[in-house]
């Protein structure tokens, strides 16, 4: 399915970076716990990186764990690797932070290609987070991130799950719809209005509940709902631990 890329309002991701790195924290912190007696350092995905303002400020912040950032093409690749390359010598980008692979979630090869790189480590995620990707998708496309996350988890003894137990999450922040199809304010439709379906109109606001049920078939279950400023909403969920 072909869509165009929309790209962040300027300025959206210094003004979210603070709200969303708190939100975060704990959800860090646990990971940073589950693996302290363990050689293996922590490993966090985030989908739709571009332009990695993100991504650079939490593996500063972070330096225990190993950032890997994606983006949906290769002209995304550039554009960030452009930025890391321009860092100031003494401000260089720090060695928890990889550099961006290529991942559009729609692509198999991609989610392919990612699963021989984290295989050929013999590393599973502790965790991936994405930024307002949701309503810049077509309405069955998120999907695709939880159908790849998980393995078959119930039938099988072999955790084929790209993530590494119950206790791993997956994060999205943006702005939705009620879970009743409705918007939550007047500025939501007029933002999904102007700079959403302007460009295409099968993108747009979903309702957390509706990735809920996408999620679900997949393993996943809704662990919380966090408010942030401006009605947008921080997601967590989680893998349901088969019993
Ligand atoms: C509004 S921007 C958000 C960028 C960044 N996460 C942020 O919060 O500033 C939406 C991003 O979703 C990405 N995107 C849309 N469809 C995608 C797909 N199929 N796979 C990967 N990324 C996708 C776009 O390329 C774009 O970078």
């Amino acid at each position: 399915m072909a869509y165009p890329n929309i790209n962040s309002i300027p300025g959206t991701q210094q003004r979210n970076l603070g709200p969303v790195t708190e939100a975060l924290l704990p959800l860090v912190e646990e990971l940073l716990a589950v693996y302290s007696d363990s050689e293996v350092t922590p490993r966090v995905l985030e989908l739709a990186s571009h332009p990695y303002t993100h991504i650079l400020s939490w593996a500063k912040r972070w330096p225990s764990v190993e950032w890997w950032g994606s983006a949906r093409d290769t002209e995304q690749i550039r554009d960030i690797e452009a930025v890391l390359g321009s860092t100031p010598t003494d401000d260089r980008p720090p060695s928890n932070l990889r550099h961006p692979i290529r991942l559009d979630i729609q692509s198999e090869s991609d989610w392919t290609n990612l699963r021989a790189l984290l295989d050929g480590q013999s590393i599973q995620l502790g965790g991936v987070i994405m930024l307002n990707l949701i309503h810049c998708c077509p309405l069955g496309v998120p999907e695709e991130i939880f159908k790849h996350l998980s393995g078959d988890i119930s039938s099988s003894d072999v955790d084929e799950s790209l993530l590494h137990s119950s206790s791993s999450w997956v994060a999205a922040y943006g702005p939705w719809k009620n879970d009743d199809g409705t918007y939550k304010s007047d500025a939501d439709k007029a933002f999904e209005e102007s700079h959403i379906r302007s460009s295409d109109p099968s993108l747009g606001l979903r309702s957390i509940q509706s990735i809920t049920s996408m999620a679900e078939r997949h393993g996943f279950i809704e662990d919380k709902r966090v408010k942030m400023p401006a009605g947008n909403v921080f997601v967590v969920w989680r893998r349901r631990v088969v019993v």
